[in-house]
């Protein structure tokens, strides 16, 4: 794609308030077998400027093939993208990441995206030392060797590392120390929005919550806005301002975090949520959601959800759900709490009086 044709996807800024928003979006991988798998399935999304959001499912609810989306990865030569990914820059303009080339997009995910892939802690070169690997990215990015270097000691105490540790080679990092320096290359471009897939996720629960901590700090002194995909809800509790609950391949509950861990509207959301020990202190008494996630290439009709969950109707069988905000402005959740609508969306029958009036007839 030429410039002039990524100028053409720019259109005037819309709101303050919106830094990204995902629409409708579709990654699908065409199979050996002809099959497809609907990997990413019609999610949408909304993230706000300076917030710190968690996006949350189960292994393989698709939330690393999202994240990789909305970063213009391509790592399969079988995706098929479908949807939109607009992109409010800091200059004001609204672009759509999902319609760019991958030249375009870089450029954008250079200037304006970190991202702490997952598993990255373990992708460090072990014949570098520390200095060296943040200096080789942000070279990448076209800062001079010269002013990278300058930059390293800052960007380790902003991750809360002694300027020491630039001249360490990964064996002689905890894993910590690791995922320190793998978030310092993530904010060395002094990105808009940091993408961190599982950082905490192989750390015991002492270093995680400092990591956390670090995180957090880093929004409140760069400004910047955070999306953190975790499967551990004790983590999003501690961590994030809004929760989005993805569930096979699509995005099923968001709102702000408390109120969701409460009262949560979705029986996925209340599955996952009746499962974080620090929330409900019941640890003997917890249990999994019942039955086995569904398979990408064979999504159920109807709610994908309908074969585990409890509140099922015979309508769910048949009617997909769409994600909407609701209707009233009480609503009781499936704890029995009472809870404000507001910025909340769900994607269940239960909430839509005409879906569930229609079994009544
Ligand atoms: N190129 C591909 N072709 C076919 N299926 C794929 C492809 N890439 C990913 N998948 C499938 O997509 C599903 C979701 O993968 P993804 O890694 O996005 O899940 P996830 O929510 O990040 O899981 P986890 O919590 O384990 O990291 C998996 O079942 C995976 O097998
Ligand atoms: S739509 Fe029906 S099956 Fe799906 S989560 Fe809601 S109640 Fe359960
Ligand atoms: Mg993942």
């Amino acid at each position: 794609m030429t410039d002039t044709q990524t100028q053409s996807l720019f259109a005037p800024r819309t709101s303050g308030d919106v830094l990204l928003e995902v629409k409708d979006l579709d990654v699908h991988f065409r199979l050996k077998n002809g099959g497809l798998a609907r990997v990413v399935d019609g999610a949408s999304l909304t993230v706000k400027r300076n917030e710190i959001i968690g996006i949350a499912g189960e292994s393989g609810s698709g939330k690393t093939t999202l994240v990789e989306a909305i970063l213009g990865i391509n790592r399969f030569s079988n995706r098929e993208l479908g949807g939109q990914v607009l992109y409010h820059a800091r200059n004001g303009q609204v672009m759509d990441l999902a319609a760019m080339s991958q030249n375009d997009i870089r450029r954008v995910r250079l200037a304006e995206i970190g991202y702490v892939p997952q598993g990255s802690m373990n992708s460090l070169s072990p014949t570098m030392r520390v200095a060296d690997q943040i200096i080789d990215g942000m070279v990448t990015h076209g800062v001079s060797a010269r002013d990278a270097r300058r930059k390293v000691p800052e960007l380790l105490s902003r991750v809360g590392l002694d300027e020491r540790v630039m001249r360490l080679y990964p064996h002689e990092l905890s894993g910590g120390m690791k995922q320190r320096v793998i978030i310092a290359i993530g904010i060395s471009m002094e990105p808009s929005i940091i993408i961190a897939d599982e950082p905490t996720t192989a750390l015991d629960v002492n270093v995680q919550r400092r990591i956390l901590a670090t995180l957090m700090r880093l929004r409140d002194e760069m400004g910047v806005t955070i999306i953190m995909v975790s499967h551990d809800g004790a983590v999003h509790a501690e961590l994030v301002d809004r929760l989005a609950i993805m569930y096979a391949g699509q995005v099923v509950e968001t709102g702000g975090v408390r109120p969701m861990l409460k009262a949560p509207l979705h029986p996925y959301t209340k599955g996952l949520t009746d499962a974080i020990p620090t929330i409900t202190a019941k640890r003997e008494r917890i249990e999994g959601i019942r039955g086995a996630t569904p398979s990408p290439d064979n999504w159920p009709q109807g709610c994908r959800f309908h074969n585990r969950c409890q509140f099922a109707m015979p309508q769910c069988l048949e009617i997909p759900p769409q994600l909407v905000q609701l209707q009233t402005e009480h609503v009781t959740s499936l704890n029995g709490t009472e809870t404000i609508a507001q910025d909340r969306l769900v994607s269940c029958h239960l909430y839509d009086p005409a879906v569930r009036g229609a079994g009544n007839d």
